[in-house]
């Protein structure tokens, strides 16, 4: 069943109906100021950090849900509605939304009145804008009025749901002829205040909750709105809230547009007053008066959609499959923006207040947004790396205010060092800047210790080598990529950290999934290592590569597939004694990724054992059997119900890895059918059983020992988003970005005849057809460049500007 449809030409996702199996949300915002926004005006804002600087306020799992957000109440008479149903949840004669590329229009009809919320935070400024266009499309007048209404955040989010003994009586605000000004803590501490603003003379207001929507009341049924309208009232302490009133009357078949703007400023702290008690509100005003009329949020929409053009353009493909088009040219892209922009911090499922940036999700994210934004992408790279440890470990986590480490997770994760190695390999691949080797970077963010970036790459790849256990495999720490094994923790009491409780760390437990990053990061490493001219030190990290690789097809095979792990006695993890958790997804997919077992066999019969033991038809999940009681050896995998989260779901990020590896084997078919089982606009029409938005990925998909089998959690933040593009984008398309120039090797579904694509690369266009007139899977018979036959496969890098014509034929 679907609640919606894709619309490609505007690159939407149309909404039908305001029930939703869950809010289905889009981000706006591109740079420090961000608004969530849901199907039904449900949302919030923050500028930069979703805890420490949050605008407005937000229950995450409150019932009836998403409830608190931007809304606006209409009011006709005895008839109070709103455009996007919520909170009154009157009933609509029609409803749609639309969720475009960093902006969000809903729209809801009642009683001949229609009323459209257009939804946007403009490039360059701290704010949102949100633009109320109303129709009357009847033939008599009509009067009514309308009523936006947002509740503050007391800034610290996590304060702000916590510490009522004090927070209750800070709030502050201050109301001007067209604006309400929140305040709380300005008086001390803070420099910085948030504005909501309408675009002209309310001709009400309330600022404090308790009068606009009553002390038992709720945002379903408002006070003010439901009885004689807004009090002036003013907040000082409890809830302060931005509430107006607007009274119109529109002639038969007469429209009229309001705007709003919820702003953050910032004022130094030496121009924080205007006078004793009164905020400067000089920025404010500024900002206010660059948007208050039609044509400037038009101009501010327009550049939002030439901007999305210019970063959506570097990679576009066309297949003649719709399906795969719109994920490959809009969603899986524009996911990948919005989680290089978030990381895991604010979803709808994400609070926004733990976790900071981890540095293996954001070493991954930027392997699907470095074609999009390389620069960005080097400032990422330089950050993360300023956080390594001097041995090469590194912190799990750090803060994106900051950029500093988080020492409550401190490291000893052991697989996040060499995804740094794989964060600058995607990034030389992609753009040549090998200067960006010899950028100093800080070790443990201290200047003191600053090295070239290179250096940190090689204590990266001297890390893994340096700690290896009793097989020869690297030893895993806390937990390696599956966050959830944890296998030297022990922990026996309730709410300790499976993490960092207990040893953590230890000499016996070791990593197959590890090994066979070494092996495929190893061997990058050694590659970067040999263009720099260090091929002494490149042949001897290969030595080091390939006495892993012995380790995984020794202790690391089970017969059939890759074995997960060991534990901290020596006792495999994820092999055929053991009683649950025999086989597991990651080493099968990064170990045949890496080439281990290509040639010998042990790839192809992993990939099957795969295919015969995980497969199912929404995805294949992450292990099986499932594990059915607590294994304190094993830590938090199995603390999960059969079938959620690491213990058996379909963990969607390890699945582009199975994409990957079997394109590695030539399996086109399978790669693709791997591909489109969790591919969002491929599952629309269950959204039903879904249930998340069937336009983006979620972290997981309940898995076929869970009771919910099919549906969808923790949508948007996951590294799924990047592994997805790379495995379309490079393993099934065939576009590699690689050291030298881009190599054209697709992986194809036989039945695939043509495609083609526009990449652009190093300054150049490549336009790319693709024949495939044998129905092979794999292979490239010939590659014409310009008309020319051209010998390989590696198109060399062009000249900026230029446009070439590729053709190439499979066979
Ligand atoms: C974390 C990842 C981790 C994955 C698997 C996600 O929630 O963000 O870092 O690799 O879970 O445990």
């Amino acid at each position: 069943m679907r609640f919606g449809y894709f619309d490609d030409e505007r690159r939407e996702y149309v909404i039908t109906s305001p029930q939703t199996p869950l809010p289905w949300i889009n981000y706006l915002g591109v740079e420090d100021f961000f608004t969530l926004v849901s199907n039904t005006a449900g949302g919030y804002s923050f500028y930069r950090d979703a805890r420490l600087r949050r605008l407005t306020r937000y229950r995450y799992n409150n019932c009836p849900l998403d409830a608190d957000g931007f809304h606006f109440y209409i009011k006709e008479g005895e008839n109070v509605w709103n455009p996007g149903w919520q909170p009154v949840q009157a009933e609509l004669d029609s409803y749609r939304c639309r969720h475009g590329l960093g902006y969000t229009v809903i729209e809801g009809a009642k009683n001949g009145l229609r009323a459209s919320q257009e939804m946007f935070n403009p490039l360059g400024e701290h704010c949102l804008l949100i633009r109320l266009k109303v129709t009357n499309e009847t033939a008599l007048a009509k009067r009514f009025s309308i009523f936006p209404f947002i509740e503050f955040c007391l800034w610290d989010a996590v304060d702000d749901s916590t510490n009522f003994q004090r927070n209750y009586s800070t709030g502050e605000v201050e109301v001007t002829e067209n604006a309400i000004y929140h305040k709380t803590e300005y008086r001390e501490r803070r420099d910085h205040y948030a504005v909501f603003w309408a675009d002209r003379k309310p001709d009400g207001f309330d600022t404090s909750r308790e009068a606009f929507i009553g002390v038992y009341g709720s945002p379903a049924h408002p006070a003010a709105v439901f009885g004689t309208g807004c009090t002036g009232s003013t907040a000082h302490g409890w809830q302060p809230v931005a509430a107006q009133q607007f009274d119109l009357e529109l002639a038969p078949g007469e429209s009229t547009s309001l705007l709003f703007g919820l702003g953050y400023i910032e004022n130094g702290h030496s121009a924080k007053w205007a006078a004793p008690g009164i905020i400067n509100k000089e920025k404010a005003e500024r900002m206010i008066a660059a948007w208050t009329d039609d044509s400037a949020f038009d101009a501010g929409l327009q550049a939002l959609h030439v901007y999305w053009n210019s970063l959506l353009m570097k990679f576009r493909v066309s297949s003649g499959e719709e399906k795969l088009d719109r994920m490959v040219n809009i969603w899986n892209q524009y996911q990948c923006m919005v989680t290089f922009n978030m990381s895991r911090s604010a979803s709808y499922f994400e609070s926004g207040t733990g976790r900071g940036m981890g540095f293996r999700d954001s070493c991954q994210d930027l392997l699907g947004f470095v074609h999009m934004i390389p620069e960005r992408a080097r400032e990422r790279i330089l950050d993360i790396a300023a956080t390594q440890f001097p041995d090469g470990s590194a912190y799990h986590q750090y803060q994106p205010l900051t950029k500093k480490g988080n020492l409550d997770i401190g490291s000893g994760f052991n697989d996040d060092p060499l995804w740094l190695i794989a964060a600058v390999d995607a990034y030389l691949r992609e753009t040549g800047d090998w200067e960006i080797l010899e950028e100093p970077v800080d070790f443990d963010n201290d200047p003191a210790l600053a090295q070239p970036l290179v250096e940190h790459l090689r204590r990266s790849f001297s890390y893994t080598e340096t700690h290896l256990g009793p097989h020869g495999l690297p030893l895993i720490g806390r937990a390696d990529w599956n966050d959830c094994l944890n296998l030297n923790c022990f922990s026996e009491h309730p709410g300790e950290s499976f993490q960092t409780s207990g040893p953590s760390e230890g000499p016996v437990a070791e990593s197959v999934f590890i090994a066979g990053m070494f092996v495929k990061y190893g061997r990058a490493w050694a590659e970067i290592l040999r263009h720099i001219e260090k091929a002494n030190e490149a042949r001897a990290a290969e030595q080091s590569v390939e006495a892993v690789e012995a380790a995984v097809l020794n202790a690391g095979w089970d017969g059939e597939w890759f074995r997960r792990a060991y534990d901290a006695f020596g006792h495999v993890v994820g092999g055929r004694e053991c009683e649950e958790g025999q086989i597991f997804i990651e080493p099968q997919g990064m170990c045949v990724m890496a080439g281990i077992g290509k040639s010998t066999g042990e790839a192809e019969k992993a990939l099957a054992s795969v295919r015969e033991r995980l497969d199912t038809k929404y995805g294949i999940v992450l292990l099986q059997p499932p594990y059915t009681r607590y294994h304190t050896e094993l830590g938090e995998i199995s603390s999960y119900p059969p079938g959620y989260k690491e213990n058996a779901a379909i963990f969607c990020h390890n699945n582009p890895w199975i994409v990957c590896a079997e394109t590695e084997l030539g399996h086109g078919d399978r790669a693709f059918e791997v591909y489109t089982r969790t591919a969002p606009a491929f599952i629309e029409d269950i959204s039903e059983i879904h249930r998340t938005e069937p336009y983006v990925y979620s972290q997981m998909i309940a898995g076929k020992d869970a009771p919910g089998f099919g549906e969808g959690k923790n949508s948007w933040l996951t590294g799924t988003a990047a592994w997805t593009f790379v495995s379309i984008s490079q393993a099934i398309l065939g576009i590699k970005p690689t050291l030298d120039g881009l190599q054209i090797d697709p992986c194809i579904p036989s039945s695939l005849q043509h495609f083609s694509i526009t990449r652009r690369y190093r300054g150049a266009v490549y336009v790319i057809d693709v024949e495939n007139p044998d129905a092979v899977q794999h292979g490239v018979r010939e590659i014409f460049l310009d008309g020319s036959l051209f010998p390989g496969t590696v198109l060399p890098v062009q000249k900026e500007g230029k446009e070439v014509r590729v053709r190439v034929i499979m066979g």
